[in-house]
Order: structure tokens, then sequence, then C-alpha cells
């Protein structure tokens, strides 16, 4: 592939802040869009497993409505986290992702009705379960295997998108224009790997929520241990087969002695380590945010050296900055983002660690946040109503 027809594919306006940024808001909005694309698989899977046994086992029958509903929030944040490196990926990688999107057309149309009717079917599971233990195992099969889809088509973009040297023989295989739209691209190794981290993080969210539940009033010391240590088998086998899938990753695309691949290794298993003493698995967790930060920095490294190679620097994209707007970014993410999402996660560990029904409005640290919130939102809807309206008169008057 010629740089020239790479750099020509670039936005002529160029991009509104330095690309460095943006590729750093790339690695942290896609390890939080994995987090929850592993969380939702995971507990949507083992609750599955869940299914056969909650009639007659009384751990199953507490964990399984458990297990559905934290996939079923799960699948609701990654669509939200999705979007964000979506953005990012398609301002400084515009090249990639546009010819992704063009060679693939029909599958990303699909993706969109894939993801639709498997998070409804994902509610029909949920409701059918909901009216009797054990049941909705069919419609609950169905839905996982079409929200595994809607992944396996993420990973024909993302691959297909560092492909740039294969683009021509897609587009027009032997000189004949193909413009259907089914290009398809698997690499497996690199699949396996992403899938295998489900089980990993499935068995380090159990061992968080015996810690969690380990406080209530109601919850049974059965339960505790039972949890505790289904989550720690599963998040010692599942990093193991992780490790294994990543070292072979990494040696077929010849990066295995590299600095940042070293870090990670290590990460994994100081994170193995953890899991298998299990002595704070909130501490394990922060390990983990670390980890999945430094995986989302490996399939950064890969595209990055794949394109510079090519002649293709984001570093060298032209630059127009525009102050106001990433500045509004930047507040509505941290501020907005930061205070909202601190409400949400105060309010959400409040009710789960209460007996009964929990009264928002009669606690101190949950109402001041609420407020701080509808404040911070409403001043938030003035100014990027008011903003825009004034540049749009602005413009056209
Ligand atoms: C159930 C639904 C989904 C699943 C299971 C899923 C899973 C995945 C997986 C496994 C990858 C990594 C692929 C790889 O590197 O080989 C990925 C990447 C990605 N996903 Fe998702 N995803 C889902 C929905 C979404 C949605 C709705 C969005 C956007 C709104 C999104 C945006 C992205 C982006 C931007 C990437 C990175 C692409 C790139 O680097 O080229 N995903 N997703």
């Amino acid at each position: 592939m010629d740089a020239s027809v790479l750099l020509a594919l670039r936005d002529p306006a160029g991009i509104p802040f330095y690309p460095v940024v943006f590729q750093a808001l790339y690695i942290l909005t896609w390890a939080l869009h994995a987090a929850f694309v592993l969380l939702a698989l995971g507990s949507m899977g083992l609750s599955l497993y869940g299914t056969l046994k909650q009639k007659h086992d009384q751990n199953w029958k507490t964990l399984t409505p458990h297990l559905i509903q934290t996939g079923k929030i799960s699948v609701s944040l990654l669509i939200v986290l999705g979007v964000a490196p979506l953005l990012f990926t398609q301002v400084i990688y515009d090249p990639n992702w546009y010819t992704t999107n063009t060679l693939s057309g029909m599958w990303v149309f699909i993706f969109i009705y894939v993801l639709i009717v498997g998070y409804m079917m994902y509610y029909w599971y949920f409701y059918a379960n909901k009216a009797k233990a054990g049941g909705g195992k069919l419609i609950g099969i169905i839905s996982f295997a079409v929200l595994v889809f809607a992944g396996i088509l993420m990973h024909n973009f993302a691959v297909t998108s560092i492909m740039p040297n294969e683009w021509m023989n897609m587009y027009a295989p032997n000189g004949v224009v193909d413009n259907s739209g089914w290009t398809f691209n698997v690499d497996i190794i690199r699949l396996v790997f992403m899938v295998s981290l489900t089980v990993p993080v499935v068995g380090i969210f159990l061992q968080n929520y015996s810690r969690f539940i380990s406080t209530r009033e109601d919850s049974t010391k059965e339960l505790v241990d039972y949890t505790a240590s289904l989550g720690t088998k599963l998040g010692t086998i599942g990093l193991l087969i992780s490790a294994v899938a990543f070292v072979v990753w990494m040696m077929r695309v010849g990066y295995l002695m590299h600095p940042v691949i070293i870090a990670t290794i290590v990460g994994v298993l100081v994170l193995l380590f953890m899991v298998m003493t299990n002595k704070n698995s909130y501490v394990t967790t922060g390990v983990l945010v670390v980890v999945a930060l430094l995986i989302s920095g490996v399939r950064e490294l890969i595209r990055f050296d794949l394109m510079a190679e090519l002649g293709y620097s984001i570093y060298d994209y032209p630059v127009n900055l525009e102050i106001p707007s990433i500045t509004m970014f930047l507040l509505t993410f941290l501020i907005l983002g930061g205070v909202g999402v601190a409400y949400l996660l105060t309010m959400s560990w409040k009710v789960g660690k209460t007996k009964g029904v929990f009264d928002g409005s009669q606690d101190k640290a949950v109402n001041k946040l609420g407020n701080y919130t509808l404040a911070i939102m409403g001043l938030w809807m003035a100014t990027f109503f008011g903003w825009g309206m004034t540049i749009l008169f602005k413009n056209i008057l």
C-alpha cells in the first residue's frame, strides 16, 4: 500500500487537537468497552449454566438471576462505552475505519440488527427466568450466541482495518471489483484470546460478589464461600488459558519481547497470584484494570507500528487546533461524567448493602451527588444548546 493513498484518505480539515491525546483516549475507552464486553458475555454464559442448577441448588437459585442482571446491565454499558473508541479511531485512523466500513458494509449493517435482536432476546431470557426458576434456557442460549456473533463482527472490523496491504485484493479480487460489502476476516488466535478473557473476568467478578454480599445480613455463609471458591477456580483457569493464547498471538505477530508485552505478561502473572490467594478482590480488580489498559495498549501498538511502516503516522496528522470544542469535551467527560458515574455507583453500592428497600432521599451522600449531577447536567445543556445556537445563527444570519 502506497502511503500517498492512506494520506489522501485522511480528513482534509485535520484534527482538532494533538493526535497523542486521541490515541490515549482510544486506549482508555477501548479498555472500558472491553471490560463490559467481557463481563456481559462472562456473566451471561455462566448464568446459562446456572439455569440448569437453579431449581434444586440454593446457591444457584440466588446467583443465577444476579448473573443475568449483571449481563443485562453490562450489555447496555458496553454499547455506550463502544461509542467512545469508535469516535477516537475514526479521528486518527479514519482511512482504516472508513475503508473497513466500505469493504464490510453489509456486515456493518447486519451488526446493528444483530445487536438489537440479541439484546431484545436477552430481555426475553431475563423475564422468562424471572417468571420461573430455570426458565428461558433456549432463548438465553440463542441470545448469547447472537451477542457473541456481534463480537465476531467487531473483530472482523478491527482485523480488516489493519490489513491495508490487502485492501486492494479485497476490493477487486483478481482485478474484478467486488462491491458487495461481504468482506470478512478473522484472526483466530487473536479472537480466541479476546473471548478467553471472559472466564477470568467473570471469576474476578464472583470474588467481588462474594466479598460484597459477605456483609449483608441476609446472605448465607454457604453462598459467600461457594461464590468465592468458584470465582477463584474460574479466575485461575481462565487466566492460564488467556495467558497461553496471548503468548501464541504475540509470537505470531513477532512482539513477544517488546517491553509493553513483557509488562502485560508480568501483569497477568501478578493477577494470577492475586486471584489464587484471593486476599482482597477489590485490589485484584484494580490490577485487572491496569492489565486491561495494557492489553488495549498492545492492540494500539500493533496498529500504530503497522501503519507507521507504511508511512502513515498519526503523529503527523495535520492539527487544526480548536480549543473550545476539546475543552467542552474534556469538561463533559471529566466533570459531568465523573459526578454522574459517582452518583450512580454510590447509589448502587448502598442499594446492594441495604437490607430491604433503600431510600435514596434519606441518604446524605446520594442526595448531594444527585443534586450536583442535576445541576451540572442543566448547566451542560444550557451551554451546549446556547453555544450551538449562537454559532448556528452567527453563521447563517
Ligand atoms: C455485544 C456487542 C459487542 C461485542 C461482543 C463487542 C466485542 C468487541 C471485541 C471482541 C472487540 C475487539 C476485536 C479485536 O480487537 O479483535 C471490539 C472492538 C471494538 N468495539 Fe465492540 N463489541 C460489541 C459492540 C460494540 C458496539 C455497539 C460498539 C460501538 C458503538 C463497539 C465499538 C467497538 C470499537 C470501536 C472497537 C475497536 C475497533 C478497532 O480498534 O478497530 N462495539 N468489540
